[in-house]
């Protein structure tokens, strides 16, 4: 079986590497900061540098956080693109603009690299049960060739088009989600400041045909104030940082958008840019001067 290299083992990139590895493929992996691989060394491979990697492996996974992220490990300086060779092949699963997408994979096209952008929804446990939804942007023949792979971790999948696409789709999934947070944080701190216990909200919503996943999952833990992080909050703020960045490029009014921006970027501000984004609800206790 081919050997899978995986560039990035932070949350998203470590779930799909256990993933791949319980699927049968041979892993390599390879993260900037060595303190955190410690439970991954039993598991997999671990490169000291990309290098290693691209020496090691056809088909490389990279899971970064962010277009700077993501333009160092592919086209910076001991990046992929110094060390690839023709013919690899890279499924890039983070989250990034369409522009840089696009960008990176001109570039790499140019060494003769494939690369397609599979950017996911769900979280590292739906990773780990390889039930992602998985947005494919890139080369449709290259997909069709992938498939399998990519079914690896997804359960879902949908080609949605030419490269950047995927990300396009992802962010307004993004944007999505990061409102629906924001818009319960929002119920349940008027609920709160009323001096009505804000677990009451969460069990109507939760009879009604208003309840999602999302309410009862992560808005149960919101008004337990459990914020262990599947998704960082810094995290959505990049996201609607990359949104804004899309927005300008393609000329879009998206008032609750630049909302959104602002709430986050305040609770960023409020050092709860490591809880998980649902923290949402802890910065609008914080700004409205509820106490616990
Ligand atoms: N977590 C989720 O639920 C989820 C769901 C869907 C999509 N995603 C997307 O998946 C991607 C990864 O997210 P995550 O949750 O895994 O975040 P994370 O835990 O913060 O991991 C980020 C990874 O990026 C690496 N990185 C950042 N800057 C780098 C640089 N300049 N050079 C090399 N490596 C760099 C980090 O390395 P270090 O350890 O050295 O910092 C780490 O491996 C993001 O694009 C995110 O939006 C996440």
């Amino acid at each position: 079986m081919v050997k899978l290299g995986f560039i990035g083992l932070g949350k998203m990139g470590s779930a799909l590497a256990i993933r791949a590895v319980q699927s049968g493929y041979n892993v390599i992996g390879y993260n900037r900061t060595r303190a955190k691989l410690e439970g991954l060394r039993d598991r997999m491979d671990i490169a000291p540098s990309i290098s290693d990697v691209c020496e090691a492996s056809d088909t490389m996974i990279v899971s970064v956080t962010d277009d700077a992220a993501d333009e160092d490990v592919t086209l910076g300086n001991h990046g992929i693109s110094d060390y690839v060779k023709p013919n690899k092949t890279i499924l890039d699963f983070s989250t990034i603009s369409p522009m840089e997408s696009k960008y990176i994979n001109e570039k790499l096209k140019r060494k003769g690299v494939h690369r397609i952008e599979v950017p996911v929804v769900g979280g590292p446990s739906k990773a780990l049960r390889g039930e992602l939804i998985a947005l494919v942007g890139g080369e449709r023949e290259k997909y069709e060739d992938l498939m399998d792979l990519i079914r690896a971790f997804a359960h879902r999948t949908f080609y949605i088009g030419d490269i950047g696409s995927a990300q396009t789709v992802k962010l307004a999934f993004n944007l999505l989600v990061a409102g629906y947070a924001e818009i319960l944080g929002e119920g349940l701190t008027l609920v709160k400041k009323d001096g009505i216990d804000p677990r009451l909200l969460i069990n109507v919503l939760n009879v009604s045909t208003y309840k999602t996943e999302f309410s009862e999952t992560k808005g149960v833990k919101m008004v337990a104030e459990n914020y262990d992080p599947t998704f960082y909050l810094k995290h959505m703020k990049k996201d609607l940082g990359l949104l804004t960045k899309v927005a300008n490029e393609y000329e879009i009014y998206m008032p609750v958008m630049s909302a959104l921006w602002t709430a986050y970027t305040g609770a960023v501000d409020q050092e709860l840019g490591d809880e998980d984004f649902s923290a949402i609800f802890e910065y609008l206790k914080k700004v409205n001067n509820i106490k616990k």
